[in-house]
This record gives C-alpha cells, structure tokens and sequence, in this order.
C-alpha cells in the first residue's frame, strides 16, 4: 500500500497543485501517492490557474493534467498526512474531522520548515505576477523538508 499524502488549499487551483506536483517530483511512485484537493467549491473539475501551470514547467513539473476537486471528510481515512497552505484551510479542514487521528493527519505546510509559527503560504490568485514564483520556491523547500522525512519514515 502506497503512503498517501494530501494538499489543500481553497481554490485547489493555485497552491496545492503546485504543492502536489513537487512533493510527487521528490518521491518514488511506487511507496508514494500525493494529490490535492480544495476546501471552496469554485474549481471543480478545472485544470490549474495557468499561473501555476507555467512556473511548474519552468521548472521542469508538469501539473496541467491536474484536474481540481473538493476536500471530503472521507479523505481523512484515505490518506495519511494532510498538509494545508494557510490558517484558513486549516481552520476549515480541522472543522471536518471527527477523530483525534484525523486531527493529527492535518499540518500547516510551512510548519515542517518553521516548526510550530503557523506562516501562511501566501494565496497568490488576487496578487502580483511574481506571487506564483514566491509560492512555487516557498513549496520547493518544504517538500525538500517534507520529502526527506517520509523517506526516513517509509523506508
Ligand atoms: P488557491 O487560490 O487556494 O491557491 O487555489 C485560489 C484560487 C481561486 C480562488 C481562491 C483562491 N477563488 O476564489 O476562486
């Protein structure tokens, strides 16, 4: 059974995509599983924010076949880690879960790299052109951190 890993953030057309598509260029497919999801309802069935779409080819990650959906709380048993951009899709996320277990699944993404400060990833859709390449280095180096760990974790 591959280890299962879930992005959320609210559009799932900007962050966790691009979250997905990194994490998944670091690990092996095989033990590995990641995809995303979104807490708003908007972008459903949609492929990424074109944005997101050619800073990941840029950098070599294609993510364009990513298709967005809706956070369900059925995904707290289908996967084992879920790591959330901001305080508000953790917020809305937390809300969902039932168990003590399900609660321990849900991280703030940038606490792995700054454990415990609750730093946002910022939302980039309403801001400037360079918001996409901040986020795309933002969750470059966490899913280095991220990576490291579930390969330590799973061997
Ligand atoms: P994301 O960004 O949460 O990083 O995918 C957003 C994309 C779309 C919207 C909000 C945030 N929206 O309001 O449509």
């Amino acid at each position: 059974m591959p280890v299962k890993i879930l992005m959320v953030c609210l559009g799932n057309i900007c962050r966790s995509p691009l979250a997905e598509g990194i994490l998944a260029s670091k690990l092996p497919k095989h033990k590995f599983t990641v995809d995303s999801a979104g807490t708003g309802t908007w972008h459903i069935g949609h492929p990424p924010d074109e944005r997101s779409v050619a800073v990941a080819k840029k950098n070599k990650i294609s993510i364009s076949h990513q298709k967005g959906r809706h956070f369900s709380s059925t995904d707290f048993d289908a996967y084992d880690y879920i790591y959330v951009m901001d305080n508000a899709n953790y917020s809305d996320v937390i809300t969902l879960a039932k168990t003590d277990l399900h609660k321990e699944k849900v991280q703030l993404i940038l606490n792995e790299l700054f454990p415990k400060e609750n730093v946002d990833v910022p939302d980039p859709y309403f801001g400037l052109p360079n918001g996409f390449e901040i986020v795309y280095n933002m969750l470059d180096e966490v899913c280095d951190v991220i990576a490291r760990k579930l390969l330590a974790k799973h061997q």
